[in-house]
């Protein structure tokens, strides 16, 4: 096992290694499946807005006291076992030279979109010290965590973020960015080239200051036909995943669209494949070589359903899980901003209180 071999020494990796988290990532039996859910230090929470209220969202993930007190949230009030770092996947696109800036209701937007050559040069890849508030928030975190459970740190992957750098923020299409892909695949290259080496080496940043675990966001994969995903997207994730300092730290890698992509996310060697909730998740885990473990795949919006359904779905998924080694629960994707507060804690007490059916 790849997690093994590492020399004997006191760090907070050894706290970790026995975590649920860390064990599951590791496809390594425990008592009871892990539970976290992307988007978890966000807006489902009032005190999430007590906080966002009075600051910028750029300004929370740049403090790092206030990304730190944004982390601990849902670790405080829902008890769930992993946090997840407080910040955003375009902060390296940001270093990188793009102008960015939230507004509510609207999103990220890139004031200066990447679409010609000359944008493509303009971009830096030497900005790694300029995302070391990040580093900085993750030291605090450790501190307030206190080994009790493992810091998941994350990036975006080169596809995703490119598409906003093109778009100049979201879309629903990607119109400009697979033009781009299909029509100047020499420079999509190029920008997707420069993008990954800041990702590996900002991975490997969040690494050296103490996260346990990283998780890649791939969130718009499924826009891609197959052989576009394999040119455009798993090509600079292997790039990445074959970069990272990665002993003892499992590697999750999510997309949309893993319930189609997942064999091929398999050749990048992460130890966790997110899956979203279009498949059954133990067909798609019998499907994967041995030793990769499985996050997911609840529909988030599950979570606004009444109790009784929130309850049946879940245990319905655990029950279907019962005999697997590695399986993370999570959602397909993000926790949405207005999924009721009680019910998503509702639903991390009755993943505690699982016990598999009668045999
Ligand atoms: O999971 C967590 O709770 C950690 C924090 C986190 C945020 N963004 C905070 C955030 C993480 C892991 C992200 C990743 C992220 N950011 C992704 C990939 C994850 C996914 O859901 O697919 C993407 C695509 C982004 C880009 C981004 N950031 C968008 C599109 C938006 C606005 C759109 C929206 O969801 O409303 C953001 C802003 C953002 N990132 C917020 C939060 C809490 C909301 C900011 C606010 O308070 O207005």
């Amino acid at each position: 096992m790849r997690a093994a071999t590492r020399a004997a020494a006191t760090t907070i990796y050894d706290f970790m290694r026995d975590s649920l988290l860390i064990k599951a990532a590791f496809s390594e039996k425990t008592e009871r499946p892990p539970v976290w859910m992307m988007r978890q230090a966000g807006r489902f929470m009032k005190e999430y807005w007590d906080i966002k209220n009075k600051y910028s969202f750029l300004e929370m993930c740049k403090t790092p006291e206030l990304a730190a007190d944004v982390t601990m949230l849902p670790v405080d009030l829902l008890g769930i076992d992993a946090a997840i770092l407080f910040s955003d996947i375009l902060v390296t696109a940001e270093a990188m030279g793009g102008d960015l800036s939230f507004t509510q209701g609207t999103g990220p937007k890139f004031a200066n979109p990447v679409r010609t050559q000359a944008d493509v040069d303009k971009l830096d890849t030497e900005v790694v010290h300029k995302l070391q508030y990040v580093a900085d928030a993750i030291k605090i975190v450790q501190q307030r965590l206190k080994g009790s459970i493992p810091l998941i740190g994350f990036a975006g992957a080169p596809f995703t973020v490119m598409s906003y750098l093109v778009e100049g923020g979201s879309s629903k299409d990607f119109k400009l960015t697979k033009l781009m892909l299909h029509n100047e695949p020499e420079l999509a290259h190029q920008l997707l080239s420069k993008i990954a080496t800041v990702t590996a080496n900002y991975l490997n940043l969040q690494i050296a200051a103490g996260v346990n675990a990283v998780q890649i966001f791939d969130s718009w994969a499924q826009a891609l036909a197959w052989d576009d995903y394999k040119e455009f997207s798993h090509r600079y994730i292997c790039e990445i995943i074959g970069k990272l300092n990665r002993e003892d730290v499992p590697v999750i890698s999510f997309c949309k669209g893993s319930s189609v992509f997942a064999p091929l996310m398999a050749e990048a060697k992460p130890d966790v494949i997110s899956i979203d909730w279009n498949v059954d998740l133990l067909d798609i885990k019998k499907r994967l070589p041995a030793g990769i473990a499985v996050q997911g795949n609840l529909d988030p919006h599950i979570l606004y359903a009444d109790k009784k359904v929130i309850k049946e779905r879940i245990y319905r998924l655990f029950d279907r899980m019962k005999d697997e080694n590695g399986f993370i629960f999570n959602l397909g994707h993000g926790i949405m901003p207005d999924i009721p507060f009680d019910n998503v804690k509702y639903a991390v007490d009755i993943i505690k209180e699982y016990g598999p059916p009668a045999p």
